[in-house]
């Protein structure tokens, strides 16, 4: 799987780079997050998972343009598997956001004293509690007795798995003195020890071994048959909660104890802490506590502790903003590096990849590593500084390879001392390793770039691929390796072709359905899918072209402002980069730069992309971007913009809850903009506004508009 993943350092990644890296490691991702979650056989060990996915919310930090659809970061477990009840969760069960390193427990902190509009010396207090590495359940109680117990799922529905939880030592059947309607949602584990008991008997018997005791607790949860589930010792750590008819704590930590003395488990190493510094040193504690505690743990969870707080705090998507998991650093180990090989992308980039001899970093085999670029094994930074102070990376090496925080996995250090005397330094290809075009590097570039286009294998089936993903063409039975078979066989050169595949291949001498692989069901369900995506969104088209820089949600917002294809292209091929209406007015489009807008330009104006995409647009029917729907709030699909201070909520606070509403904020006044919120202090966008005859409000009226919803 590694083997597939473009391992470029996040500063060094060029737009398509980082589209490609996105689109595979959604990929890899949800892959991952089905074996998890459905299979109990995860291909992916926890820590290269939250790598991975720290990598992709990273780059899309630095690429929000490129967010997809299908962002991984936007997963939050897998759909249920078909064997169990399908429960629908009456409040969505959540991930958390992760911190890696101290720094991101300060900026964590920092962010919710923003959000809140605390000062750095108002009091504001955390709990920090150890993250069980287990799998959350959700147990409902109505009038004190158990109802249900449903597994988080895809967050929104889950599995009821409420006869086996009934046989967990851990969880009460009744309880008193709590809610009417009480959800509790903690952790399933199981103890090392059992964990290993189990493994034990599962050899004897000549059963699979678990992986892990999470595997095994989820694999034992998970059971159809509950008399399994009885059998195997699980346990249960309450630290959280849903639906509830009646608060029944002020505080998280006043919540925990609620929990205990109805009777749950809940975690003695939970402890309130008054600043990050503070609970840093607890996670240290814990840290050093991990060997002993005689259950797995992945981190340290802070949450602040006043409720009120966290209910204006919020969530973002898929996580609360008042909690954020602090994990616990992977490991690392030596291996030799056999061979440096060369992958070439979509748009032609060069990224060198470390062919490593298999060997175990926390638990999972690596035999992949990125080298990032050529001055990156070189041993220089892209401005000249050294890296590993100046050492080099040459083929035959001992190279330390770690998984932790940014990027798994990497190359660390080189041991020079064992190189052997007649090594050369390695020497990066200057004409592409796939067509034999000249490669070139443009000043102030890192990346060296085939110079092939087209001509280029590699590039062209990257494209292809990428016209076939999931957020564009999405033609079923048309995958990435369909589309190579097809391309080495020349059936498919360009888009286009895809759409005359079936007038050139289901008469005559060549057929799809004699193909090795296909049957006439086979080929007629892919001529039909290829017939069902003639009809086509005018976003999707324009993402599946690959123009450099132009990613999903980019797409979306040019669609959106063009309307339909006739209008799009006629803007495009009359547009001149850097001056004119038609500039003015791709740059008035919330979200496109002159980066961007230059870059479509160019495509427009290149004969060979522009032929590939007249030709392309020849087989289809492009169907107009539509307008939001009216959803119940004043402000869906308003662009609104927020001045001066706010005195009743932060200027996040204020973000959030509008965009909660549908509402799109924006940074600047234009002819676009709806709404100006300006309160004290405002200055020149409140005189633009008026200019502009945009309608002006002050923060009490804003927030009477919204009031109650
Ligand atoms: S709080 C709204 N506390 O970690 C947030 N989660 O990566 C609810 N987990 O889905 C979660 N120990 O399965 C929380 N002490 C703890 C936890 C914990 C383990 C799990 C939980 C959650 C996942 C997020």
């Amino acid at each position: 799987m590694n083997g597939s993943i473009n391992i470029i350092s996040i500063d060094d990644l060029n737009v398509d780079q980082a589209d490609q890296e996105l689109a595979r490691l959604a990929a890899i991702l949800g892959q991952a997050n089905h074996d998890y979650h459905s299979a109990d056989t995860p291909a992916l060990d926890d820590a290269t998972f939250d790598t991975l996915k720290r990598r992709n919310a990273a780059i899309e930090v630095r690429f929000p343009d490129l967010k997809r659809d299908d962002s991984p970061t936007e997963l939050v477990g897998a759909k249920p598997s078909d064997g169990f009840q399908k429960v629908t969760h009456s409040k969505r069960m959540l991930s958390l956001g992760n911190a890696f390193m101290d720094d991101d427990v300060f900026e964590f902190d920092a962010r919710v004293r923003k959000f809140l509009g605390f000062s750095d010396s108002d009091g504001l207090e955390y709990t920090a509690e150890p993250k069980i590495d287990g799998l959350s359940l959700s147990l409902r109680y109505e009038n004190g007795e158990l109802v249900q117990a449903a597994t988080r799922g895809d967050g929104e529905i889950g599995e009821n798995v409420t006869l086996n939880s009934k046989t967990i030592a851990d969880i009460p059947h009744r309880i008193e003195n709590a809610p009417t309607i009480f959800e509790v949602r903690g952790e399933v584990y199981m103890s090392t020890q059992d964990f290993t008991a189990l493994n034990n008997r599962q050899l004897e018997a000549g059963a699979k071994p678990f992986a892990n005791p999470r595997n095994a607790a989820a694999g034992s949860l998970r059971q159809l048959d509950s008399a399994i589930t009885k059998s195997r010792p699980l346990r249960f750590f309450a630290y959280a909660w849903g639906e509830i008819s009646s608060s029944f704590a002020p505080t998280q930590s006043g919540a925990m104890a609620q929990l205990k003395s109805f009777g749950f488990q809940v975690n003695d190493l939970t402890k309130i802490r008054q600043s990050p510094t503070d609970l840093i040193a607890h996670y240290q504690l814990i840290k050093e506590l991990r060997p002993t505690l005689g259950y797995d743990i992945d981190g340290v969870v802070y949450k602040v502790d006043d409720l009120e707080l966290q209910k204006r705090l919020g969530f973002r998507s898929t996580t609360p903003r008042w909690a954020i998991a602090h994990k616990f650093p992977a490991e690392l180990a030596w291996t030799r590096l056999n061979d440096i090989e060369i992958q070439v992308g979509r748009t032609g980039a060069l990224s060198p990849v470390a062919r490593l001899a298999p060997v175990t970093v926390g638990g999972v085999v690596v035999s992949n590593a990125t080298l990032h670029n050529e001055d990156y094994i070189a041993g220089r930074r892209g401005d000249g500084a050294f890296i590993r102070e100046g050492r080099d990376v040459r083929v035959g090496d001992w190279v330390q390879v770690y998984r932790a925080g940014d990027v798994i996995p990497k190359i660390k250090d080189v041991d020079i001392s064992k190189r052997d005397a007649n090594t050369a330094p390695f020497s990066f290809p200057e004409v592409c390793p796939e067509c034999g075009s000249t490669a070139v590097r443009d000043d102030g570039d890192v990346v060296r770039r085939c110079t092939g286009g087209l001509i280029c294998p590699a590039q062209a089936t990257e494209r292809l691929k990428h016209f076939v993903g999931r957020t564009a063409f999405d033609i079923d039975g048309l995958g990435a390796k369909q589309v190579e078979q097809f391309y080495a066989d020349g059936w498919i050169k360009t888009p286009a072709d895809i759409f005359t595949l079936k007038d050139r291949y289901s008469t005559g001498l060549q057929q799809l359905k004699n193909r090795e692989g296909w049957g006439d069901k086979s080929a007629d369900k892919l001529f039909s899918a290829i017939e069902y995506k003639r009809k086509i969104p005018l976003r999707r088209l324009l993402f599946a072209l690959g123009i450099r820089h132009v990613g999903d949600a980019s797409a979306g917002l040019i669609a959106g402002h063009y309307g339909s294809w006739a209008l799009l292209e006629h803007a495009l091929t009359s547009a001149n980069i850097g001056d004119g209406p038609e500039w003015d007015a791709l740059l008035s489009i919330d979200g496109v730069g002159s980066v961007m807008a230059t870059s479509l330009i160019v495509a427009f104006h290149n004969d060979a992309e522009r032929a590939s995409i007249d030709s392309l647009v020849g087989h289809l029917d492009v169907l107009n971007a539509v307008q939001i729907e009216n959803v119940d709030s004043p402000v869906v699909g308003k662009v609104i913009v927020f001045t001066g201070t706010m005195n009743r909520m932060s200027r996040a606070e204020a973000k959030a809850r509008a965009e909660a509403l549908g509402a799109k904020v924006s940074g600047s006044i234009s002819a676009k903009t709806d709404l100006l919120i300006a309160g004290p202090g405002a200055g020149s966008k409140a005189t633009k506004a008026i200019s502009l005859g945009i309608e002006t409000i002050d923060e009490d009226a804003w927030l009477a508009l919204i009031d109650g919803l």
